[in-house]
């Protein structure tokens, strides 16, 4: 199974930016910690991130007939960007949203997701694990 790992702003600067919030483990640890697992579970893992937006819609129009599933945390673009829900809708492939904090117990302009409308789950608040969570989902459907 081959799955597509996308993180929006900031997210490469996890460890130095609000650590109450996102914890105090880097980027770097994120995704050794979400590669060794989809290594111990055969899944080909393609890892991606940016700061923005028209690179992640690229990115995810690339996964198109190339990837069979996808990972996405859009970060704040989560709240603001139709672009990414439409990109995520034009290549069809099943996808799930994943947020490191509990972003239903924060401010009211975190409570608008556009890719809720289209992601088939929403994990949040579970920290760097709701990224696993969210590859056995894809592996179990
Ligand atoms: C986030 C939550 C967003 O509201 C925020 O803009 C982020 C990270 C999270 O992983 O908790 O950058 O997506």
């Amino acid at each position: 199974m081959r799955i597509l790992l996308i993180n929006g702003p900031n997210i490469n600067m996890l460890g130095l930016r609000e650590p109450e919030i996102y914890g105090d483990k880097t980027y770097d640890d994120l995704i050794e910690y979400v590669s060794s697992f989809a290594l111990s579970q055969g899944i080909q893992l393609t890892v991606f991130q940016s700061n923005h937006e028209g690179e992640l819609v690229d990115e995810i129009q690339r996964a198109f007939k190339t990837q069979d599933g996808i990972v996405i945390n859009p970060a704040a673009y989560t709240h603001t960007s139709i672009a990414i829900l439409d990109a995520l809708k034009a290549v069809g492939l099943p996808a799930v949203e994943v947020h490191i904090s509990d972003v239903s117990k924060r401010e009211a302009y975190r409570q608008i997701s556009y890719v809720s409308d289209y992601c088939e789950k929403r994990i949040q608040g579970l920290g760097f694990e709701g990224y696993i969570e969210a590859i056995k989902h894809l592996m179990a459907r």
